[in-house]
């Protein structure tokens, strides 16, 4: 009998979330995602010391390349989150880290330039992507945000499954909320499902997964980023794992297409709760764990000069 990591991989590309590339390297998953939060842990792994530049766009592109080593496909690498409200800014970011990965020899094809989906960041990967460059929109909490990533032409999304069930969690205060109950993987199927009905070529890669029941709900999903703690769970559990997402059952939906504007954007996305605080706490996040990774970095400099 196969494991459920490898009965999962008959039906949906898997991706190592993840920037431990020890972890990469034993998992030899397809893709690999990275984020501020997976840096930081990565950066204070003396492993990975040599990894460490006092440019930031650097030390993420050393990463990216160190990960693309260990992989046959792409690495997601984050534009900073500072960014996430000035389209411009985010556009040059993702150019700078293109050319540096072009410097180290890696092509753009290799690459995924991740995004956080506000307004301003899916119009960034809209002019990117017209430049060849490729994007991964992350935080994606919302419908809206999903429909206007689609609409925009990217590459591939990330819809969070974990930090929505997180937030119902403690909005309904209980421990747990079952998988089939499961509004984080509700929002994956339904943004699976209108992007298959409607024709759409944005891939769907669900991410943030707390357990192996929501992934298993997801499997058909163009793609699934999975932690490695999480992909020990699958490649330890035997068992056959049925599709439960498909282009065939996404034509049988009966659901309309959603036009949107930035100003319907708005109104939808602002109209979501859980998706407003989560996308604004997302990005908050991502800010802080990249403040203290430059701190980190400045900190082992420091020393090293203390120490010739
Ligand atoms: C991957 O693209 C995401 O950054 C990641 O899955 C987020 O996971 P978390 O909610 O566990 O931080």
């Amino acid at each position: 009998m196969p494991s459920q990591l490898d009965a999962l991989k008959q039906h949906s590309t898997v991706v190592a979330d993840t920037g431990d590339i020890d972890a990469i390297a034993r998992w030899r998953p397809q893709d690999a995602t990275t984020n501020p939060s997976l840096l930081l842990a990565a950066a204070q792994d003396a492993r990975f010391r040599h990894l460490i530049d006092a440019d930031s766009d650097r030390m993420v592109v050393n990463f990216g390349c160190e990960i693309l080593g260990h992989i046959a496909g792409r690495v997601s690498t984050e534009v900073d989150a500072r960014l996430s409200f000035d389209t411009d800014a985010t556009a040059a970011k993702a150019r700078r880290l293109i050319e540096l990965y072009a410097a180290s020899g890696i092509s753009r094809e290799r690459v995924l330039i991740k995004i956080a989906s506000t307004w301003e960041g899916i119009r960034a990967a809209a002019q990117l992507e017209r430049e060849g460059i490729h994007c991964n929109l992350t935080l994606l909490f919302s419908f809206a945000q999903a429909v206007a990533c689609a609409d925009a032409g990217v590459t591939l999304i990330s819809p969070f499954v974990g930090r929505i069930y997180d937030w119902h969690r403690a909005a309904r205060k209980v421990d747990d909320i079952a998988v089939a109950d499961d509004p984080g993987v509700a929002s994956v199927a339904r943004i699976y499902h209108y992007y298959k009905k409607f024709g759409y070529a944005t891939q769907v890669m669900g991410a943030s997964f707390r357990k192996t029941g929501q992934i298993l709900a997801l499997a058909g999903c163009d793609l699934l980023t999975i932690a490695p703690d999480l992909l020990g769970q699958l490649a330890g559990a035997d068992g056959e794992v049925p599709r439960r997402l498909s282009p065939a059952d996404a034509a049988t939906q009966r659901i309309e297409r959603v036009p949107l504007d930035e100003a319907a954007f708005r109104w939808q996305h602002n109209d979501d709760a859980m998706a407003t605080e989560k996308l604004a706490d997302g990005i908050r996040r991502f800010d802080a764990d990249a403040r203290k990774l430059e701190q980190l970095v400045a900190a082992l400099a420091s020393a090293k000069r203390a120490a010739a």
